[in-house]
């Protein structure tokens, strides 16, 4: 079987959190044998005004994308605006897609609601994100369940494209990284526009305080506890293995064990498991010509392909 082209990409709109680990990035890590992973910040236009903090934010998603495992030898890392095809293939796309279709999505109305601009971009979201899968023929794009929607809509402007023009675009299929969304501090989905999130680059006395401030109910240390609707026992056991995540809901069901406990356990396995990283991170923020150089030759790989694809589309609709 061929290897499965694998994209995703990232907003550069603030730390990235444990819902962006267990929804998106730790399935980008497992996937790099033909894949392209980029730094979304034509989408962060629609939100970050402010152009020093988009310019380290586009740094700290990269730094974090490489601290965790991204392999720029493997993966194509870049970020989304060295590659301006995917705006004019928008236009392309655009011009076969109604309103209609752009008026159904739920995150337009979700960040309407939560005081974002109603931009004419905002609202042409889906179809830019349409433009950056479709561009580089993408077999499967490993998202959060936020964005299955946005991954249908893209399919439905590919075949409507399709449709009028021959087989010009590849259908990508979307994949969870978990079934459900990731719960924030509060047990409400966890999201940077909540203020619940966990940084996945958190640490020392500023990691502990966010830990112990989640939400628990009031039983005393003696009584059993649930395992199953506890936020702290749903955070430990993404980060546990089988035999972990066993022996922590028995000490939940057996009684004598505290929420702090268990939070203090959470906190051990989140050290453990991002420790290495953190220390990548530090170094790469400390060098940004390094992460800046990985950045333009991932763009160049990524360049390459976007362009033929585009040619191929152009071509298609007369306009060669
Ligand atoms: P936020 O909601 O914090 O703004 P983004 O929309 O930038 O996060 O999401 C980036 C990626 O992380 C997307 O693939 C999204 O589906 C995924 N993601 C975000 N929050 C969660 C969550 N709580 N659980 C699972 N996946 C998530
Ligand atoms: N909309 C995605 C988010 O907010 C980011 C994104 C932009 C994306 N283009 C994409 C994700 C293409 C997957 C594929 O998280």
């Amino acid at each position: 079987m061929p290897i499965k082209r694998y994209l995703s990409g990232l907003q550069p709109s603030g730390d990235l959190h444990l819902g962006n680990y267990f929804g998106a990035i730790r399935q980008h890590v497992a996937n790099q044998d033909d894949a392209f992973y980029f730094i979304a910040d034509y989408h962060a236009l629609t939100t970050v005004r402010d152009p020093e903090a988009l310019r380290r934010n586009i740094r700290d998603v990269a730094a974090t994308y490489l601290a965790l495992g991204i392999d720029p030898a493997r993966s194509a890392l870049f970020r989304q605006s060295d590659v301006p095809e995917v705006t004019e293939l928008m236009w392309l796309l655009m011009s076969v897609t109604g309103m209609g279709l752009l008026e159904r999505a739920h995150s337009y109305k979700d960040k309407k609601a939560h005081g974002i601009l109603p931009s004419v971009a905002l609202f042409a979201y889906p179809a830019l994100m349409a433009a950056d899968i479709l561009a580089y023929d993408t077999d499967v794009v490993p998202v959060g369940k936020d964005q299955v929607q946005h991954v249908e809509m893209t399919r439905d402007m590919a075949q409507h494209f399709n449709a009028f023009y021959g087989d010009v675009f590849k259908l990508p299929e979307f994949r969870l990284g978990t079934p459900e969304p990731v719960p924030g501090l509060d047990g409400q989905k966890m999201s940077k526009s909540y203020g619940n999130t966990i940084p996945i680059m958190a640490r020392g006395k500023a990691l502990k305080q966010l830990i112990m401030s989640i939400k628990t109910d009031s039983k005393p240390l003696e009584e059993p506890k649930n395992p199953d609707t506890c936020t702290v026992f749903a955070f430990y056991a993404l980060f546990a293995d089988e035999a972990q995540r066993e022996a922590m809901r028995a000490r939940y069901l057996g009684g004598n064990y505290g929420y702090g406990h268990a939070k203090l356990a959470l906190l051990e396995i989140m050290n453990d498991r991002f420790g290495p990283a953190r220390e990548r991170y530090d170094h790469l923020l400390a060098h940004p010509d390094e992460v800046d150089d990985l950045l333009r030759q991932g763009a160049t790989r990524a360049r390459t392909v976007a362009q033929g694809v585009l040619g191929r589309a152009r071509r298609a609709c007369g306009l060669d």
